[in-house]
């Protein structure tokens, strides 16, 4: 039987970007809702700079309220994501097993991201990883900027890979492909996997697609096609990077899990359950409902 696993980056990619202070209650609850829909990994917030990202300013307190789950026999990961020591430091003082580090393929990004380079950024990833081993902690990685930067304009899949290798030779047990500008098709996937898929297995790369264009779906597929099973999403297509203006949200869940269920793969995730989860927090937070699946099956 065909499985995909679903990586739910809702509260952290879903939320990083809206201005107005989210309670950190509702994230918790959001957390804790998300967990019991059977979605085996929830990234649950960021331990990066506050004057950066002040939305995930209250990271260690959303770990505090997720503390029992997080140290509880379900099986879930809750991966918090990192920039540098310090956050590893917060970390591994939070008690996180998991954690995921990010750097951008391209440097236009990288700087006005994480103000440093794309070699400093892989520099800091050594060192995250060093202190991640030593204290038992997995380690995922996103390349972010796949197919173009906001600010150098499109990527050389080359770039990409040479990204994705060193995270894998930093120890991460899997890399996580991101457009973060939502602008890839299916023409691009094809091209970047193609090259990728000659010297990369499939069983460690993810997809991260966010849904600017509405392309997002459509590259998922296709990445499934060519051998991928593991896809980042977020509940009610929440998302979005305040250095990458103008891009949208993440792939909605609702609509990756409406599609795969058609298409017959298997997830463990309960749609119906993503789907009133998809409205209420669409509700709390003031936004419309950015899943189509979502919201057409919340009115049926
Ligand atoms: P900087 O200003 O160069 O760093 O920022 P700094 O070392 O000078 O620190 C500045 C202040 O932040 C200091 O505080 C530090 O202590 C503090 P002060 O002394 O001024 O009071 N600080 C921290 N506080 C908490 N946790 C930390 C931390 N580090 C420093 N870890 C830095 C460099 C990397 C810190 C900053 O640029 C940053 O935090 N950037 C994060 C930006 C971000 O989170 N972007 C969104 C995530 S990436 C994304 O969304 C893409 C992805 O979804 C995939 C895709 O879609 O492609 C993953
Ligand atoms: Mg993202």
């Amino acid at each position: 039987m065909s499985r995909v696993t679903i990586v739910e980056v809702g509260p952290r990619d879903g939320l990083q970007n809206i201005t107005k202070v989210v309670p950190t209650n509702l994230k918790i609850e959001l957390i804790q809702r998300l967990a019991a829909t059977g979605l085996p990994v929830i990234e649950a917030t960021s331990f990066v700079s506050p004057k950066w990202i002040p939305q995930l300013a209250d990271g260690p307190h959303v770990l505090r309220g997720i503390k029992t789950m997080m140290e509880g026999s379900n099986g879930i990961q809750f991966p918090v994501l990192v920039p540098n020591e310090k956050g590893i430091q917060l970390a591994i003082r939070s008690g996180s097993k998991d954690v995921a580090v990010f750097v951008s393929a391209t440097e236009g990004f990288s700087r006005r991201n994480i103000n440093c380079s794309v070699d400093e950024s892989l520099a800091r990833v050594q060192a995250i990883s060093e202190k991640a081993k030593a204290a038992g902690i997995k380690m995922r990685g996103y390349v972010s900027c796949i197919f173009s930067d906001p600010y150098d304009g499109p990527t050389e899949p080359s770039q990409v890979i040479k990204v994705t290798q060193a995270l894998l030779d930093a120890g991460c047990y899997e890399v996580s492909l991101g457009d973060t500008l939502g602008i890839g098709t299916v023409a691009d996937v094809e091209v970047l996997l193609g090259e990728m898929l000659k010297t990369i297995p499939a069983s460690k790369l993810a997809g991260h697609f966010h849904d600017t264009y509405g392309q997002a779906i459509a590259n998922v597929i296709k990445s499934y096609e060519m051998g991928l099973r593991t896809f980042d999403s977020s509940v009610a297509g929440l998302g979005g990077c305040p250095f990458a203006k103008g891009a949208k949200g993440n792939l909605a869940t609702e609509d990756l899990l409406y599609t795969l269920g058609k298409m017959g793969i298997q997830t463990g995730v309960d749609l119906a359950e993503v789907v009133n989860i998809g409205v209420w927090i669409s509700e709390a937070l003031d936004l419309p409902n950015g899943s189509r699946a979502g919201a057409a099956l919340a009115v049926k």
